[in-house]
């Protein structure tokens, strides 16, 4: 898997990541979404230069001009619920975008923090030839990503497979990289080192669903 890690090279994506992961504004969720809004809409960004392009002919009041514009037909996919801003930030940008939405939860099988993956409602477009953008914010053991692709497996082999999230943990990342081939690209604002025995990364931000939407209750 080739990853781009933007936060590699400082630039003004760390101001947002830096904002969301601050305990007190993290109590402005709105702040919090539109941060991860617009986290997706630079990582939307940087993975249009790895697109494919096609030469259009446009016509301004004053003569015509040849650009290139993004021929890929893209799906967006994200799991719910966290990963709604961050599919909004990418569809502020990729408009056109066709849209997934599937449920993948942690199931908690122990009060020692140990969970299944559990998938249960998928509503996804055709991804036959597609460009298939699969949204998680919080790469933390990447179970949700690899339960995911597999249960888009019946809905056609996508051209391309980007993953785009914000922050990951180190060992989720190299459990993605074991499970996907080398085609599939991830698109990540930073990547932490570590894991806390719930699954949760640390330093990270806490439960990126819970500040985007308010705490649920636990099932
Ligand atoms: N999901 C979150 O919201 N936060 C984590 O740290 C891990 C998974």
């Amino acid at each position: 898997m080739e990853i781009r890690n933007l936060s590699e090279t400082p630039s003004l994506l760390n101001s947002f990541i830096s904002e969301i992961r601050d305990l007190e504004i993290q109590k402005d969720s709105m702040r919090f979404r539109r941060n991860i809004e617009r986290i997706g809409e630079v990582l939307g960004f940087e993975l249009s230069k790895s697109l494919s392009f096609s030469k259009l002919t446009t016509q301004t009041p004053l003569g015509s001009l040849e650009s290139e514009v993004i021929n890929d037909d893209i799906v967006i996919c994200s799991i719910l619920r966290a990963g709604l801003p961050l599919h909004v930030g990418l569809l502020n940008y990729f408009d056109k975008a066709e849209n997934a939405f599937i449920s993948a939860y942690r199931h908690h099988t122990s009060e020692s923090g140990a969970f299944e993956i559990k998938v249960e409602y998928l509503a996804c477009p055709d991804l036959s030839d597609k460009t298939l953008l699969l949204v998680d914010p919080m790469l933390a053991t990447g179970q949700s990503i690899i339960s995911t692709l597999e249960a888009l497996k019946p809905f056609g082999q996508p051209k391309e497979t980007h993953l785009v999230s914000v922050i990951g943990a180190q060992q989720g990342v190299d459990y993605v990289t074991k499970n996907v081939d080398d085609t599939v690209k991830l698109w990540i604002a930073t990547i932490d080192k570590e894991l806390n025995e719930r699954g949760y990364i640390v330093p990270g931000l806490g439960d990126a669903g819970d500040l985007s939407f308010g705490k649920k209750l636990q099932n």
